[in-house]
């Protein structure tokens, strides 16, 4: 595979400091995006070529675009962080580009080579620095690589053409009430993936197909969905995008990858940095039945969400059509925190980093 070169276009207009500060101050998330993107084109028989950075705005699309038809689209969600010394570093941007990888060809698509993924969040990074929020906080640059099918025409086969591009987002808490517990709606009959289907690619149709369970969970007062297997309704497996831990004293279990839930990055990193801390942690099988009882009887003390937009959340209320329950008393578990803590010092180059996860520009 070819290595394009990225040509760098920049912006004659960016945004004015000033307006770049105040988004700063309460960036939220994913609302507000840097000066520029870069964009690289995929032909059949001439493959990668074209990478350029340009000016962040709007794509143009013929409308029988074949992507917006038949959904032919991955992406992938990754941060940059202040580091204290100002610079700024990528938090496990090979493990995304593998990922990307594994989800392009999952829904046929072409690979971007993990040297050219990585060039272009640097690229990106580099010409809009200034966008990284400051050291110290929870704000980061989230990086927003994605691929789409751009052939034109309507007939339903592999495209072939195909723009990659990345996008930045300033952003600060994924949840508006910041490290608040979120409340899970627990679905028995919805399900997100199918075993033989695409739950482990990431691409856009798993989350269309989580939006109704999502919308559902809101009628009933609930911040998020869990989802259970497809095939006994009764293994759980992920929220709709991030994945689970259950704390039980000192050890914390995480589904095992089936092939239907979405193996995160956050999810493989806390299996490290648990046994960094001296806890076990380790993948397995958890029922629903089980989270209800050992809930009850004590052993489950903990439950937290993770990914690359939230982080680590604490699960508080639990509702399903079994009934209802409380974690941790409805405040944050102290393992939860901890890991949380763990995590974000590497992330924000406070703490060591004994896995060589930071990659600075
Ligand atoms: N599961 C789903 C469905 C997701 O969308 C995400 C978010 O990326 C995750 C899990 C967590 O993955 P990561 O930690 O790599 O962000
Ligand atoms: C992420 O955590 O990066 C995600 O992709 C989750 C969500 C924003 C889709």
């Amino acid at each position: 595979m070819t290595t394009p070169t990225i040509e760098l276009k920049p912006s004659s207009t960016p945004v004015s400091a000033a307006e770049r500060e105040a988004v700063l101050a309460s960036p939220g998330f994913g609302r507000h995006f840097t000066d520029h993107m870069v964009t690289i084109r995929w032909t059949e028989g001439r493959g990668w070529h074209d990478g350029q950075l340009v000016p962040y705005g709007p794509l143009s699309l013929d409308p029988a675009t074949t992507v917006l038809h038949y959904a032919q689209e991955i992406f992938e969600g990754l941060k940059a962080y202040r580091q204290p010394d100002g610079s700024v570093a990528m938090f496990r941007p090979e493990a995304n580009a593998r990922r990307f990888q594994a989800s392009a060809r999952r829904i046929a698509m072409p690979e971007l080579p993990v040297e050219t993924f990585i060039e272009a969040c640097d690229a990106l990074v580099r010409q809009d620095i200034d966008w990284v929020p400051a050291h110290g906080g929870e704000e980061s640059l989230y990086l927003r690589p994605f691929m789409i099918a751009t052939e034109v025409g309507l007939g339903v086969k592999p495209a072939n053409e195909y723009l990659f591009a990345v996008i930045a987002s300033p952003a600060g808490a994924y949840f508006p009430g910041g490290v608040k517990p979120v409340s899970i709606w627990l679905s028995e009959d919805r399900v997100r993936a199918v075993p033989g289907g695409m739950g482990d690619a990431k691409t856009g149709g798993n989350y269309a197909a989580s939006l109704l369970a999502q919308a559902e969970a809101a009628e009933k007062g609930c911040d998020q969905v869990a989802y259970l297997d497809a095939v006994e309704h009764k293994w759980v497996e992920e929220l709709g995008g991030m994945n689970l831990y259950f704390v039980y004293g000192d050890k914390i279990v995480t589904p095992e990858l089936t092939g239907s839930l979405l193996a995160g990055i956050t999810r493989d990193s806390l299996l490290s940095v648990a046994r960094d801390l001296g806890y076990t942690s380790e993948e397995g099988r958890v029922s629903i039945d089980q989270w209800q009882a050992d809930t009850a009887n004590g052993t489950l003390t903990e439950v937290f969400a993770c990914g690359t937009a939230a982080v680590i959340t604490p699960v508080g209320t639990v509702k399903s059509a079994r009934g209802e329950w409380v974690q941790s008393g409805g405040a944050p578990g102290a393992v939860t925190m901890k890991l949380r803590d763990a995590l974000l010092d590497v992330q924000r180059g406070v703490a060591a980093d004994p896995h060589g996860w930071m990659h600075r520009l």
